[in-house]
């Protein structure tokens, strides 16, 4: 078979899996392609969160989420990037009800955006559904601990495993995606030590979100991180502060347009060379506004 695949740069999801125990793997979330031409330099894997829905499309909740979106910003992602794993999240209803609709669905993902993996939420309930989608040929990131598709479930996005008793049922879906097949497993929101024993105890990645730096590798909302949400959860840093330097040039350009010192010559075209052409007529004077009464 003719390949190219000795010269192929992307990251696949076996190379993911590889890293543990090597060392730390880096991931955000992504959503357009130019801020993954960036987070590409890097970042081991992007993920095409359906956190996209609340970030970009003002959302409450993952929940609402269609196929279509994801479809529409993995493409963008993966048009971005060249070098990271691209992982596309599975949104709310298009896998849960069985294994091949799971596979339609993720199938569908996987050849409309050409990403290299899927993401869905969910242990025990999901590793059936994992083992029948790897077995047909698609890579898929597990999330356990809090799964945000489930919030109305949870009453709010709460943190997992903060009592003992809690913690044998997280670990069994730990232990049962890993078994599926699964090549990494987000742990989101979870009690620091039950994050690093579930790491301990399994032989893929966990991809840490609120877990502690116990875990193999680490991923957030690039919005969050960036300073560019309203608000965030306590474990996010913010190790920039986009938001606020947008605000800043926004207000800088309105300023200028109203005080007419924006666009200025260096920003406007002139006329071609017109030697021995006629002068262009004179600009009208410009119209002032009519008085109210008139
Ligand atoms: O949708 C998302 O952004 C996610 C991350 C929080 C892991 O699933």
């Amino acid at each position: 078979m003719s390949t190219h695949s000795e010269s192929r740069k992307r990251l696949m999801a076996p190379n993911i899996t590889a890293l543990k125990g090597d060392r730390p793997i880096v991931s955000l979330t992504s959503y357009h392609a130019h801020t993954a031409a960036i987070a590409d330099k890097h970042c081991d894997f992007l993920l095409v969160g359906d956190s996209l829905g609340m970030v970009m499309h003002g959302y409450e909740t993952t929940v609402p989420v269609p196929l279509d979106l994801m479809i529409m910003h993995g493409k963008a992602v993966v048009r971005g990037s060249k070098r990271s794993l691209i992982v596309v999240d599975m949104p709310f209803g298009t896998y849960e009800e069985s294994p091949s609709v799971a596979f339609r669905n993720a199938a569908r993902v996987m050849k409309e955006t050409d990403c290299g993996a899927v993401k869905l939420e969910g242990g025990r309930r999901m590793a059936e559904t994992i083992r029948f989608l790897v077995d047909r040929g698609i890579p898929v990131m597990a999330h356990i601990g809090m799964t945000p598709q489930s919030v109305n479930v949870f009453g709010g996005f709460k943190t997992q495993g903060r009592t003992l008793d809690a913690w044998a049922a997280i670990e069994e879906d730990a232990r049962l995606v890993t078994e599926a097949g699964a090549f990494a497993v987000v742990l989101e929101a979870m009690a620091a030590p039950l994050a690093e024993r579930i790491t301990q105890a399994i032989s893929i990645p966990t991809i840490g979100i609120g877990a502690s730096p116990g875990c193999d590798g680490q991923i957030l909302v690039m919005e969050d991180m960036l300073g560019l949400s309203p608000r965030v959860p306590k474990f996010v840093k913010e190790f920039g502060a986009i938001g606020a330097a947008i605000d800043r040039a926004i207000g800088s350009y309105a300023g200028e347009v109203r005080a007419r010192t924006f666009p200025d010559a260096s920003h406007t075209y002139g006329l071609k060379d017109t030697v021995g052409e006629p002068s262009p007529p004179a600009a009208p004077a410009r119209a002032t506004k009519k008085p109210k009464n008139q």
